[in-house]
């Protein structure tokens, strides 16, 4: 049983810091560089829970790996090159959708038996999304009852396939591509509003032929081998937005965080967070790998939607699905109303993301009105210390211990260590910029 953790009231956070490494970049270069021809040299690999739930199966898979504190080494040896143990091979998503739905994609092209299964969350979450495009390039895929997992897939011989996907999603489109890339023929795949575009970018890293035809839509030729990569994988913002909202809360707060990634598909809360009057500088700026990194500079300002308050809605959803949690803890301190719709997809996340935000609210204090896709609130309203049921979804647990450090009175955070799923190293880093140990384990 996990810890709860009990979170004190701070004035402010300063100082410099860095978080792990982008938890959607990880996986992708693991897996990838897993079916390159070559060694690929990473450093800055997010030291998470997900993220070694897809070393575990890559090694289970037979590849090898290297993993030091400095660098992790993975050896690939081409397309369809896994050679695991046994057959069937059983693997461990664990609370991983990422891993799950990503790895899928090239274990539908191997050709041998494996079965993927994750954590009670992880079975909940919806897998239809990808079964149906990876039956139809002629993988054949078993699921429990409701299309979860665990899946039973027996890999084979892939047809491309183009796939217009009903669900705008980064890891149905990598998985798709992913399958692709064993397939004789061009593969395209299509989506209804555009998802975050790090595979695309680092499929051109690998020497893939891939062409974005449109924001919605994109191709991939299968068969071609890649190459490996040296990668240095940035910061991850989804772990960064729990800081910059600490520092542009908290009174008297000057905070830097160091090299983090800016794709624009990903800043959408910062975006939001600007146009509310935060003050958030980019330091630093450069490419890499074809995506943006910089440092993030906060410093404490005060927030106001405005007389027509904020509605967030449609596309802009994907670019800040993530960071939905905290920006509903910053959404209480903000002068006007904020509404979120569209948002259903937080509610087939590690939690059902709109119920665990709007319960954690609601124990602290805070008026807020639920719907079936999203929430709103008006603010500013006090926060009262309450008791946090996090339901061990990493996001719940760090967006609420936040809403602690801005609260009246102390705040429990239940299954408080379930932050390592993204951020293992959470507390700490807090503990580093408040100044003194307002957080008890
Ligand atoms: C991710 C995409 C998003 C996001 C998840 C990571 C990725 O999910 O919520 O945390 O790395 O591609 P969907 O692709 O299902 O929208």
């Amino acid at each position: 049983m996990s810890r709860t953790l009990s979170v004190s009231p701070q004035h402010r956070v300063s100082g410099t810091l860095s978080v792990p490494g982008d938890k959607s970049i990880s996986h992708r270069v693991a897996m990838l560089a897993s079916v390159a021809n070559g060694s690929s040299r990473i450093t800055g690999f997010a030291e998470s829970a997900d993220c070694r739930a897809t070393l575990e199966c890559l090694r289970s898979l037979g590849v090898a790996i290297e993993h030091s504190a400095a660098e992790i080494v993975i050896h690939g040896k081409g397309l369809r090159s896994y050679k695991p143990p046994a057959s069937p091979v059983l693997l461990n998503a664990d609370n991983s959708g990422s891993t799950i739905r990503m790895l899928s994609g090239i274990l539908a092209a191997q050709p041998f038996v494996s079965v993927i299964d994750g954590d009670a969350s992880l079975r909940r979450r919806p897998m239809a999304r990808i079964i149906d495009p990876l039956m139809r390039m002629g993988a054949s895929i078993e699921a429990r009852e409701g299309n979860f997992a665990p899946l039973r897939i027996t890999g084979g011989d892939l047809k491309p396939v183009q796939y217009a996907s009903p669900t705008a999603s980064a890891q149905v489109k990598t998985c798709v591509l992913f399958a692709g890339l064993h397939a004789g023929g061009t593969t395209v795949f299509s989506e209804p509003t555009p998802s975050r575009n790090h595979t695309e970018l680092m499929l051109g890293e690998f020497g893939a032929r891939i062409e974005t035809e449109s924001k919605t839509s994109v191709r991939v030729e299968g068969g071609v081998e890649l190459r490996p990569v040296d990668y240095t994988v940035p910061g991850d913002v989804s772990s960064a937005a729990f800081l910059v909202a600490a520092a542009t809360l908290l009174p008297d707060s000057e905070l830097v965080v160091t090299a983090v990634n800016l794709n624009p598909k990903r800043t959408g809360f910062l975006d939001v967070l600007r146009t509310l009057g935060a003050r958030i500088e980019i330091q630093n700026a450069s490419e890499q790998h074809g995506e943006r990194v910089g440092n993030l500079r906060v410093t404490a300002a005060s927030l106001s939607a405005g007389a027509r308050g904020l509605q967030l809605s449609g596309r802009v959803i994907a670019n800040l699905i993530d960071e939905i949690p905290i920006l509903a803890v910053v959404g209480t301190q903000i002068d006007g109303r904020v509404e979120v719709r569209d948002a259903r997809e937080l509610r087939v996340k590690e939690s059902d993301r709109i119920r665990t935000v709007v319960d954690g609210l609601r124990s602290m204090g805070v008026i807020v009105e639920e719907f079936e896709d999203g929430f709103a609130l008006s603010g500013p309203q006090r926060l009262t210390g309450g008791r946090i049921e996090t339901a061990g979804d990493h996001r719940i647990a760090m967006a609420f211990t936040i809403a602690g450090l801005i609260a009246e009175g102390p705040t429990e955070i239940a299954d408080a260590d379930c932050v390592g799923v993204s951020f293992p190293g959470f507390y700490d880093a807090l503990r580093s910029v408040t100044g003194d140990i307002g957080i008890t384990g």
